[in-house]
């Protein structure tokens, strides 16, 4: 085949693409094409950050930096390492329900100081699937080095699998590579916002079946399994949940933990959830983190999904993380 350049000669280029439609008598006439149904994604978004109805009030404890347009804000004038007055944990705690993720730069704080600043979210969870840091409440995540291979490169929320997931939780990176190794994260609150009105009617209500076998089973043996699946069956959550806290609907099914929707045949169900999880990958809902050592993010898991972008192995990526015990979705 010739090669086609800038240079070549119109003439030759028009052999590679047919003659438009014609109609009878030769006229040309307007060809139509159309694309898989759920496909098609451009347009102007609603891009709503804030509760509808709710007014942006200033912070007077704490200093905001935007990182995204719904998601994502570096929090600065903040010491971690110290208790949180009660005036400050209120400021911090709305801005987790504004910005979903909020980012803390050079904390450097130690696994006790992490644990103490998340416990003023509520109890810790502990996490028997993965592995563990200095105590039952961190999760130590070594990577890309010699360390365990990565499985948080796929749009998730935390532990869905839990009858009560996490409200969210606190990542510190210990080590970080020297490119790469970033976190993105995701509003589901947009996500749901965005919605045509008919996948609107069709899940509102709807219930569907969370496991932590899709995620985790190719991990484990059946010694661990067993005992795990006793620990954690399959419970069902609402496709669409309210945050307990602003209100906001939200979509709330992901890829590593749904298996199906309730009451729906499986080809539906797997129709239906395959384009429900791939809203989280619209850019225009997300941020993206690029990490230093010492820097922590603390996320809302109610209100989000995030992925850990696996780009940087032979080179060593450490982090730990304490999560906060959540409620039963709703
Ligand atoms: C997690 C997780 C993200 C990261 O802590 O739950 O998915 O960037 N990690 O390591
Ligand atoms: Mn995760």
């Amino acid at each position: 085949m010739t090669a086609i350049t800038p240079d070549t000669p119109v003439a030759s280029r028009s052999s590679l693409s047919p003659p438009g439609p014609r109609g009878p008598g030769g006229a040309p006439t307007l060809r139509t094409a159309r694309v898989p149904e759920d496909g098609m994604y451009e347009g102007r978004r609603t891009l709503r950050r804030l509760p509808e109805g709710t007014q942006e009030r200033p912070y007077e404890h704490i200093e905001i930096a935007p990182q995204g347009r719904v998601i994502g804000a570096e929090i600065r004038g903040v010491d971690l390492s110290q208790p949180l007055a009660p005036a400050l944990r209120e400021e911090l705690n709305r801005a987790l329900l504004e910005w979903k993720v909020l980012f803390f730069r050079g904390q450097a704080i130690t696994s006790q100081q992490q644990r103490d600043f998340a416990a003023n979210w509520g109890e810790l969870e502990t996490n028997p699937l993965l592995a563990r840091g200095s105590s039952d409440e961190v999760v130590r995540f070594d990577k890309g080095g010699s360390g365990t291979p990565t499985f948080e490169n796929v749009w998730h929320t935390d532990v869905t699998f839990r009858e009560r997931p996490a409200l969210g939780a606190v990542l510190q990176l210990h080590e970080v590579p020297p490119v790469g190794g970033d976190t993105m994260w995701a509003d589901m609150a947009a996500a749901y916002d965005n919605l045509p009105d008919t996948v609107k009617a069709r899940i509102d209500g709807a219930r569907a079946v969370h496991d932590f076998i899709p995620g985790f089973a190719r991990f484990y043996g059946p010694e661990k399994l067993i005992p795990m699946q006793e620990q954690f069956p399959p419970v069902e959550h609402p496709v669409v949940r309210t945050h307990p806290q602003t209100g906001r609907k939200m979509l709330f099914v992901n890829t590593s933990f749904t298996t199906h929707i309730v009451g729906m045949d499986r080809e539906e169900s797997d129709r239906l959830l395959s384009y429900l999880v791939r809203q989280a990958h619209v850019p225009e809902y997300q941020v993206r983190f690029h990490w230093q050592a010492g820097d922590i993010a603390f996320w809302d898991n109610r209100a989000t999904q995030h992925y850990a972008v696996d780009d940087y192995a032979p080179h060593r990526r450490v982090a730990e993380r304490v999560a906060i015990e959540g409620d039963r979705p709703f």
